[in-house]
């Protein structure tokens, strides 16, 4: 591989969209950042220069960092954050992983603004096991905020409610000419007939699942989360917060005469408040020489989206994802276990502390809203996890005891329990070396019903199962995958369901997992693991980098 050069400075930048204009953090200037590229093997050095009043960090979200976790971003997981006027390089090498990923901050929610496709090429002269495209088009689906998001997310934070939502979803940045004033603010794809588009589609929303449709057009699925699946045809995609889809679009094979909206708006089940606006962009085919009507006025065809609350949809598209598993790119499940572990994750509550003289808005008004895993709301240190860590320098930055099995067992998808408290903590689960992990994810729906993506960070998992109701430890397994699932690094547990994932911990270091809806991470939904060194030198963490910024 060869060794690529970035500089991306982080500075203000003026943006108006729905007629609103304000001052955002932005990469290069540029709203959404620009795309990064990349081969297989290549080994990145990319240089982030804060030039704006906030703190920074950039995680690379999929990067597996082997061994170089001072590279991975989030803030006080990896690394102190990135202060006004400083820089850190981020110095990585891409193993054995090709396809669509994307980069965003990783400290408060920076990230509404601070985000951008990260695409990795197959090594020179290795094929996609698709037909060769014709051209590559990234599609990042966001959130807009007419207001600034960090003093949304403060307020919420002081209040204990649910912060703002958006006021609009974008493609590219774009809002598209279903909300006011923004019309001319539209994502355009330009195809020819009878050509095969790869569309890299990325979700860096905030806080929402979206649905995503092209009128009179399927599409092909290909990669999830960048590693290749059987190919299936759907007129819809799902995609949470954090992943990653590539469709082939094949285009009509002549002029049609027409153009295509392609809409994306969220799947949601619970009853929490959500922006249900809808995101459209415009498929539109180059004219014949001799077209009769302007591109202006020809029909416009609009496509259906299941319902916002298409449960039956989502379970069938997730359960059609499946690794190729070929000779090339054979699916790795790890058959045997040494450790079992049992989380819960959802929603629970705080005492309000009327930080500010505020009134609490929780679920009560005695109470604030938080999140947990196994009912352990995860508090952010104020050192960095992984140095402290390396140090030898724990005491009083973490505790190394998170729990097997949750402590306080719920009724998870019953009636809720009367007691919806939380008990906070910065608690990390360790691993030695190379211990190859189950993991059953189950969601409580104790307040509120979404499903939670959760990412992890440093690893591909596989999803070996997923069902509702609760987990059975005697059934359910009988039933997992072990042959062809999917691997991903982020996999939505079902509302009032749960998801087994498998990995192997063969990457040290400190491992950030999380819910990838912002408000549910913000809110305590996250925890670590931290993974030792193996005995042979090859299996060790690196040092840490000599302008690894300090707290
Ligand atoms: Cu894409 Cu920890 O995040």
């Amino acid at each position: 591989g060869k060794t690529r050069h970035y500089t991306l400075d982080i500075k203000m930048h003026n943006v108006t969209r729905l007629c609103h204009t304000k001052s955002l953090v932005s990469v290069n200037g540029k709203f959404p950042g620009p795309k990064i590229i990349a081969r297989e093997g290549d080994q990145l050095l990319i240089k982030v220069v804060n030039h704006v009043p906030n703190n920074i960090s950039l995680h690379w979200h999929g990067i597996r960092q082997l061994r170089s976790g001072w590279a991975d971003g989030p803030a006080y997981i990896t690394q102190c954050p990135i202060q006004t006027g400083q820089s850190y390089v981020y110095n990585y090498t891409i193993v054995g992983q090709r396809g669509t990923l994307w980069y965003h901050a990783h400290i408060s929610w920076l990230r509404a603004t601070v985000y951008g496709p990260l695409i990795i090429l197959p090594k020179h002269g290795v094929p996609y096991p698709f037909p060769k495209p014709h051209k590559e088009v990234p599609m990042v689906f966001g959130e807009w905020f007419n207001t600034d998001t960090e003093a949304i997310i403060r307020q919420a934070t002081l209040s204990g409610g649910g912060p703002n939502v958006s006021d609009a979803y974008t493609i590219n940045g774009l809002p598209g000419p279903l909300y006011n004033c923004s019309s001319k603010d539209t994502f355009r794809l330009r195809v020819k007939p009878g050509k095969t588009y790869l569309l890299r589609i990325i979700n860096a929303a905030l806080n929402d699942e979206l649905f995503f449709s092209i009128a009179n057009h399927t599409v092909t699925v290909v990669e999830a989360d960048a590693i290749y699946v059987k190919p299936f045809e759907t007129d819809t995609i799902l995609i949470a917060p954090g992943q990653t889809t590539n469709v082939l679009l094949k285009t009509k094979p002549s002029y049609p005469s027409a153009s295509f909206f392609m809409t994306a708006r969220p799947y949601a089940t619970g009853q929490g408040t959500f922006d249900n606006s809808t995101v459209a962009g415009i498929l539109e085919y180059e004219q014949p020489k001799h077209a009769k009507t302007s591109i202006k006025n020809l029909k416009l065809f609009t496509p259906v989206l299941p319902a916002l609350n298409d449960t039956n949809f989502a379970t069938k598209f997730s359960n059609k994802l499946r690794s190729l598993n070929s000779k090339k790119f054979p699916a790795n499940v790890p058959q045997k276990v040494d450790r079992k572990f049992f989380f819960t994750v959802g929603l629970g509550t705080n005492p309000c502390n009327h930080k500010n003289n505020q009134t609490c808005q929780g679920p009560t008004n005695t109470t604030m809203f938080a999140a947990s895993i196994s009912n352990i709301s995860f508090t952010l240190p104020t050192k960095a996890l992984l140095q402290s860590h390396y140090s030898g320098q724990s005491n009083g930055v973490y505790s190394p005891n998170f729990p097997w099995n949750p402590i306080v067992p719920f009724n998870y998808t019953g009636t809720p329990p009367n007691n919806t408290m939380v008990s906070t903590g910065t608690n990390l689960m360790v691993l030695r070396y190379n211990t190859s992990v189950e993991l059953v994810m189950q969601d409580t729906s104790i307040l509120g019903a979404e499903s939670h993506p959760l990412h992890l960070h440093g690893f591909n998992f596989f999803v070996v199962g997923q069902g509702f109701g609760n987990f059975d430890p005697n059934k359910d397994p009988k039933n997992f995958n072990l042959v062809d699932p999917i691997e991903r690094n982020t996999v939505g547990v079902p509302s009032g369901g749960w998801a087994a994932i498998r990995f192997l911990a063969d990457n040290p270091g400190v491992w950030f997992m999380h819910c990838h809806l912002e408000v549910h991470t913000s809110w305590g939904l996250r925890m670590a693991w931290l993974v030792l060194d193996g005995d042979k030198p090859n299996q060790k963490l690196l040092p840490p980098p000599a302008d690894l910024p300090k707290c």
